[in-house]
């Protein structure tokens, strides 16, 4: 039997939720890989606040060399937040041969072309299903399920904690800071919810996947974004009473010209839409293919066990070497070559 042992970095919400699944989901997952996945090692600069799993003490570390040096981790989970000390961790950990699973949408928008091409220098691959849409199997179904298709348009909703805050505004009426601060207890939003609320969370989530779908190396400087600050309530009934539904939408899209948009903005859709029936903390993410049409996937977009088993589903695919096939497999066109040319006059 196949031993495989993994390494968390980052003791967060979702950290939890995948030491959980690792746990509770054990024979399962052994059922499906054929391989007995160990979780080895959890680093975090605190170690002693409680969480809502329990792990044997001997596991906690605060200590990032004890993955990154541990030739016996074969995969490194790296859920640290932010784009400076997650980053020089995730490049460490490639550096050190360990295959990386991540679930940090904003440093993959920013600096995926070189976390990309650290991870081929050292023959390793990072996986990242989590950092989008959460639960929802979107990176997954782009790359396989919809492998035949030229994508030509996205709009979803990529971001829980927004759309959570619309649902309440709108079915309750409830204000603005007390359901966020609900968003926080929940889970949903992030440590800083800035970027949950301001468009840039599901502006980071818009650049990778539409990286993917449009085959170019997309980063956030593409996406023009606005977020939810500035909704009233008043704002939200207007617009029921007009038969519309305010949601925070990204949408990615090439227009005629040869050029691709990438847009993040609140907007009114239809009250008889599907997506307009989407509620928070639900992500909802469409994409028309020119073979299949449109789709449309629904699921759970933020909070621990959605998005560890986003997480868990990565360590499963890098365990079964889908994962660093379809890496090898990526080919993302430089960003300068989708620009259209414009005639110098
Ligand atoms: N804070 C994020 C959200 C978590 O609300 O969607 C999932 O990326």
């Amino acid at each position: 039997e196949k031993r495989i042992r993994i390494g968390i970095a980052g003791f967060g919400t979702v950290g939890c939720g995948v030491a959980k699944i690792l746990f509770d989901q054990k024979e399962t997952i052994q059922q499906k890989t054929g391989a007995n996945l160990e979780l080895a090692k959890i680093v975090d600069l605190d170690i002693t606040t409680p969480r809502s799993v329990d792990v044997p003490e001997e596991l906690l570390s605060t200590d990032i060399d004890d993955i990154a040096c541990d030739e016996s981790i074969d995969i490194a989970v790296v859920l640290v937040g932010g784009t400076t000390a997650a980053k020089d961790i995730q490049i460490k950990m490639l550096q050190s041969g360990k295959n990386v699973v991540t679930a940090n949408k904003a440093l993959l928008a920013k600096h995926g072309a070189e976390l990309f091409s650290v991870a081929r220098e050292n023959n390793v691959c990072i996986a990242f299903e989590a950092s989008c849409a959460g639960g929802i199997p979107i990176i997954s179904a782009i790359r396989t399920g919809l492998a035949a298709n030229d994508i030509e348009r996205i709009y979803g909703i990529l971001n829980g904690t927004s759309n959570y805050i619309l649902t309440c505004m709108e079915q309750n009426g409830d204000d603005f800071p007390d359901v966020l601060e609900r968003a926080q207890e929940l889970g949903y939003a992030e440590a800083d919810p800035t970027l949950d609320i301001n468009g840039g969370d599901c502006g980071h989530k818009l650049a990778i996947i539409a990286s993917l779908c449009f085959g170019c190396e997309f980063e956030f400087a593409d996406v023009t974004y606005e977020g939810i600050e500035k909704i009233a309530i008043t704002d939200i009934e207007c617009g029921r009473e007009m038969g519309y539904s305010l949601k925070l939408l990204g949408v990615a899209e090439k227009q005629p010209c040869g050029e691709y948009t990438l847009q993040v903005s609140p907007s009114f859709v239809a009250s008889d839409e599907i997506i307009a029936q989407v509620p928070g903390p639900f992500n909802a993410v469409s994409l028309f293919g020119n073979c299949v049409g449109h789709t449309m996937y629904y699921g759970r977009g933020a909070g621990m066990m959605p998005t560890a088993s986003a997480v868990t589903a990565d360590i499963i695919e890098i365990v079964s070497g889908n994962s660093k096939q379809l890496f090898d497999n990526l080919k993302l066109k430089p960003r300068e070559e989708t620009k259209p040319l414009v005639a110098d006059i």
